[in-house]
């Protein structure tokens, strides 16, 4: 079992997105996957189920309690998220060890291949617990001037986990997102994110279906082929990252 974490502190870079079509892919791949909703504004969790009440064990619990009870969606089990946990962020603030909860509380969960975790848009308590908990993560990067600097901002996050708490999370790979292939300056940025020491997995097209298969639970018939074969190339990417190859 490995954890990975989808992470950015930039909003709307489709952090969700990549997480959804993911899991369905993995999923359809015979994996067993547990989805952790770590945001607040719950948009995994909305796309998943479209409803959930707000009494029901989530992620909340997880880090609060220090465990809960997964919900089953067919193939794909979740934890699920609702605004509660913005609540957890201030009761973090007063707890022992807070940033290594998500880290204990995930640990029990060893029957799956693989937990797969959205986070909010910031740097917050949520996202380090996130990092901490995870072995590797995954960063989606919007192909746009501005992404490179806020890039800069999580390789630093991670350097500074590693000194003090000597745990490794790994960069898996960088997934450029809302390409447009006749816009240059997203060619441009694309180069400029070639010329980091991570893997770049191919960019991930600009594409109205993505918006589609949001709104129907990451409905896989909603992209097309060319989507569809670019998120399979990050599905197998993760299973060799599982196998260790
Ligand atoms: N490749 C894409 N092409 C077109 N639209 C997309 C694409 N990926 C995501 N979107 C849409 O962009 C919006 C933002 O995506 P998403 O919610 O996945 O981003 P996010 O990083 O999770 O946002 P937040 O930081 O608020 O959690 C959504 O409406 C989603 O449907
Ligand atoms: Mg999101």
């Amino acid at each position: 079992m490995k954890t990975l974490s989808v992470v950015n502190h930039k909003g709307g870079v489709g952090k969700t997105t990549l997480t959804v079509v993911l899991l369905h892919l993995l999923a359809e791949r015979g994996l067993k996957v547990l989805a952790v909703d770590l945001d607040p504004q719950a948009n995994l969790t909305l796309c998943l189920t479209q409803n959930i009440s707000e009494d029901i064990p989530q992620s909340y619990h997880l880090l609060i309690k220090g465990s809960s009870q997964p919900i089953s969606l067919g193939n794909i089990d979740l934890i699920p998220s609702s605004l509660l946990l913005s609540q957890a962020e201030f009761e973090l603030v007063s707890m022992h060890a807070r940033e290594l909860r998500l880290k204990r509380a995930l640990s029990t969960f060893n029957s799956y291949d693989l937990i797969l975790v959205d986070t909010p848009p910031n740097l917050g308590i949520l996202t380090i617990n996130a990092l901490i908990a995870s072995d590797g993560v995954l960063i989606p990067v919007e192909t746009q001037f501005f992404s490179l600097s806020g890039l800069k901002h999580i390789f630093m996050v991670l350097q500074e986990l590693e000194e003090y708490t000597g745990i490794k999370t790994q960069v898996v790979a960088l997934a450029p997102t809302f390409y447009e292939k006749h816009v240059a300056l997203h060619n441009k940025v694309l180069e400029e994110l070639q010329k980091l020491p991570y893997k770049v997995l191919p960019p991930i097209p600009k594409r109205v279906g993505f918006q589609y298969a949001s709104i129907n639970r990451g409905d896989l018939k909603q992209l097309d082929q060319e989507a569809l074969k670019i998120l399979s190339t990050y599905a197998e990417e993760v299973i060799k990252w599982l196998r260790g190859t």
